[in-house]
């Protein structure tokens, strides 16, 4: 109320002295225009009367000329007549003719106007009109005009316009209360929350949408945020140092402190009855060596599944514990599945069907329904935790792997504005290959509900981009690397994932001399006995068996390594409910014991097989003893087993003989890069490693490591944070333009 009477008194005020001085103006226009009109009638009647005056005037007497003249004047505008007779000098007029006019000052009115005189009270308005016959003047002329009905028409047409002038100046002040009631709500509150970043809809439940004219100046403030931003994000990048705190800080900055839900099958720390007591593990697991430094330095909560024996003892009422256990920092949400949904959906969907799906390591890929739909509901269940773990309607959540490919889609459908990064640990197929899947569009919708998808190399996002451009009916952009999918928008970018660093102390303490030296004495080695290593699951996607072969190869072909090498391999066992996986057990341990059989002897194992979980600290000690690292693949999303080996060697020694189908070999063109398809190949690159002098060890190892320092595993969660932001700063704004 108080903002319109700000509005109004001011506009009337306006509006009254726009009145007020218009008003004379008008009177004199509307005068102008009726004398005008006064004058034309004058030359009217004098033409009318002209030839009945000469006559009256030859034949008649004065009297029945002004007795004419009255009948004219019966008109209601014409207050008198006169005629000043030029030939007989006389005056005929009528009776209210104003005695001030005289024939002797009429010619001196000039020929039309003679302006105004006052006539008893009357205003009147005289004109002259000559009167010629045969080509002389008869004489002149003089109506006296009334011009009284001049006055009342300039009333009436004043009442009008003050009317006019009040309507429009309602109209004006009604229009004025809305614009400024609507600025006050939308315009000045939108321009002000485009410039914070927030929502127009947090501020009074008003979108854009009913702020059209702001729409411009949104489209222009977009274009301006992010030009801001692509020159702000690279730089920024670069210029941070890449450690836990810095990742905190971004998240403080960039993402209000919020904190962030990870969501993977795999637990982090698992919990397992060990005679009396409990014992904590560490699962051999990639996801889980990369994720559980970020979670510990960004605090939150990851739901997992809690599949350790003492797992459900060591959880409070709401099944959450609180890890690390030396240093707790953040919680484990976990799950429970029933043996049939761990059958269905862990075992069947995930491991015998997507995992070799995604991994062309020519094992057949199992599709069953009944799996299909415990994962389907294992997933859901995933979602459920998600929900009810998130504090806010938008929290940022961390999806892991191809265990919870459906989840993203869950999770958007009940936490619409949600930000979920979703990271694919392992390859993606070509198309092709990719629908063999029975499910493959439930698979790619629920994808397709991430904010992000993130994958380890550019080739897995271009083959992600192939197969729903395939399968879909999505738009997919090449330029943006973006799809856009019912309405929604899903970024696709290639985040290389990475490893702590530097490497936690106690892992590295132990001298390297020390570690060869009790490595050595551990397997009955002699000092100066080559030593090769291998760690991985005992997964058939990781190339033992070629490994193995390899190192058979080399004995072969370069019989001066026979009793002065060893391969120690580190197997830990893995999914072994898996009928290809407790096949592929069987076939490692009868090619190593093949080996051993045919070139070992004396004590002498050319091939050392250690199928057991080892700690971390356990197989660091192995990285520092060892004169070379063999990660042979036959497809890897990333391996981090390559980057912990040089991560392990701060002496510079050693070397890395990686396959040519990890994620990793992208990054370190360093390493001795190896079909391990072709054992020739992989048993030449073993030789030449053992060969290698010292120096090019150093410069090699040394420029890896470069790499690892700069692309840390910080970095790379950073990276997809960073994305996270700009994405919610931007969603935020084109809400509002939508
Ligand atoms: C791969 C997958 C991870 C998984 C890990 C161990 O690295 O990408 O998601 O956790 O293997 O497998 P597991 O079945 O033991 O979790």
């Amino acid at each position: 109320m108080r903002l319109s009477l700000r509005f109004i008194l001011p506009l009337a005020a306006v509006l009254i002295v726009i009145a007020y001085a218009t008003v004379p103006l008008m009177d004199k226009l509307i005068e102008r225009w009726f004398i005008r009109d006064l004058e034309m009638r004058s030359e009217l009647i004098a033409n009318s009367i002209r030839e009945p005056l000469l006559e009256r005037l030859d034949n008649g007497s004065a009297d029945r000329l002004s007795g004419y003249f009255n009948r004219i004047t019966l008109n209601e505008r014409l207050f008198a007549v006169g005629f000043c007779d030029a030939v007989r000098g006389r005056m005929v007029a009528t009776k209210k003719f104003p005695e001030e006019i005289r024939c002797e000052n009429v010619p001196d009115i000039s020929p039309k106007t003679a302006g105004f005189t006052e006539k008893s009270g009357i205003k009147v308005y005289v004109t002259v009109e000559p009167v010629e016959s045969e080509g002389l003047l008869a004489g002149r002329l003089v109506f006296v005009h009334d011009m009284g009905f001049i006055q009342r028409r300039s009333a009436e047409i004043r009442k009008y316009f003050f009317g006019f002038f009040t309507a429009l100046g309602c109209i004006i002040s009604l229009l004025t209360v809305i614009i400024a009631h609507m600025s006050r709500r939308g315009w000045i509150s939108g321009i002000r929350a485009l410039l914070r970043g927030e929502t127009l809809k947090s501020m009074g439940g008003k979108g854009l949408a009913s702020a059209p004219e702001l729409q411009p100046i949104a489209r222009d403030l977009r274009m301006l945020i992010r030009d801001l931003e692509n020159e702000y994000r690279p730089r920024d990048e670069e210029q941070i140092t890449w450690t836990p705190e810095s990742l905190r800080s971004i998240l403080k900055s960039e993402l209000r402190g919020e904190d962030i839900l990870v969501v993977s099958n795999r637990e982090p720390y698992v919990h397992v009855k060990a005679g009396d007591g409990i014992q904590v593990q560490r699962p051999a697991s990639g996801l889980v060596t990369a994720l559980e430094p970020i979670m510990r330095a960004c605090s939150g909560t990851w739901i997992a599944n809690g599949a350790g024996s003492a797992d459900r003892e060591t959880v409070d009422g709401r099944d959450r514990v609180a890890v690390p256990p030396e240093k707790p920092s953040y919680h484990i949400r976990r799950i429970w599945l029933s043996e049939e949904e761990e059958q269905g959906y862990y075992y069947g969907f995930s491991n015998e069907g997507m995992w070799p799906l995604c991994h062309v390591a020519h094992v057949r890929p199992i599709f069953r329904a009944g799996d299909w739909s415990q994962y389907e509901a294992v997933n859901r269940r995933f979602a459920d935790a998600v929900v009810e773990e998130s504090d806010t309607d938008s929290p940022i959540v961390l999806v892991q792997d191809y265990h919870l490919a459906l989840l993203p889609r869950m999770i958007r459908d009940r936490l619409p504005n949600a930000t979920i990064i979703t990271f694919w640990h392992i390859p993606w197929p070509n198309p092709e290959s990719f629908s063999i899947c029975p499910w493959r569009a439930q698979i790619l919708d629920g994808l397709l509900g991430s904010s992000i998808l993130g994958f380890h190399t550019q080739f897995h996002c271009n083959n992600f981009l192939d197969t729903v451009d395939r399968l879909m009916e999505a738009r997919v952009d090449r330029e943006t690397f973006t799809i856009s999918f019912g309405g929604h928008q899903t970024a696709v970018h290639r985040y290389p994932i990475s490893i702590d660093w530097p490497p936690a102390v106690e892992f590295t303490a132990k001298p390297v001399e020390e570690c060869r030296r009790d490595i050595r004495s551990q397997n009955g080695l002699s000092e100066n006995h080559a030593m090769g290593f291998g760690v991985d699951r005992l997964d058939y996607t990781k190339g033992i068996l070629e490994r193995f072969m390899a190192v058979e190869r080399l004995l072969e072909l370069q019989p001066e390594w026979r009793g002065r090498f060893s391969f120690i391999q580190v197997a830990a066992p893995s999914r072994s409910s898996i009928g290809s996986y407790r096949e592929f057990e069987t076939e490692v341990r009868s090619m190593a014991a093949r080996i051993n059989g045919r070139f070992g002897g004396g004590g002498y194992l050319p091939i050392i097989l250690k199928i057991e979980h080892h700690d971390h600290a356990a197989v660091y000690e192995y990285y520092r003893a060892a004169d070379l690292c063999f990660v042979s693949s036959l497809h890897d999303g990333m391996n981090l087993v390559a980057k912990e080996f040089l991560a392990a060697r701060d002496d510079g020694r050693g070397v890395l003989i990686l396959s040519r189908f990890t994620g990793a070999s992208r990054e370190l063109p360093e390493a001795l890069i190896v079909n391990p398809y072709d054992i020739d190949q992989c048993a030449a690159a073993l030789h030449m490693a053992l060969l290698m002098p010292t120096t090019e060890q150093r410069d090699r190892i040394t420029s890896m490591r470069g790499l690892i320092r700069e692309f840390n595993v910080y970095r790379w969660a950073g990276r997809m944070l960073l994305d996270a932001a700009v994405m919610r700063r931007r969603e935020r704004i084109l809400e509002r333009s939508e």
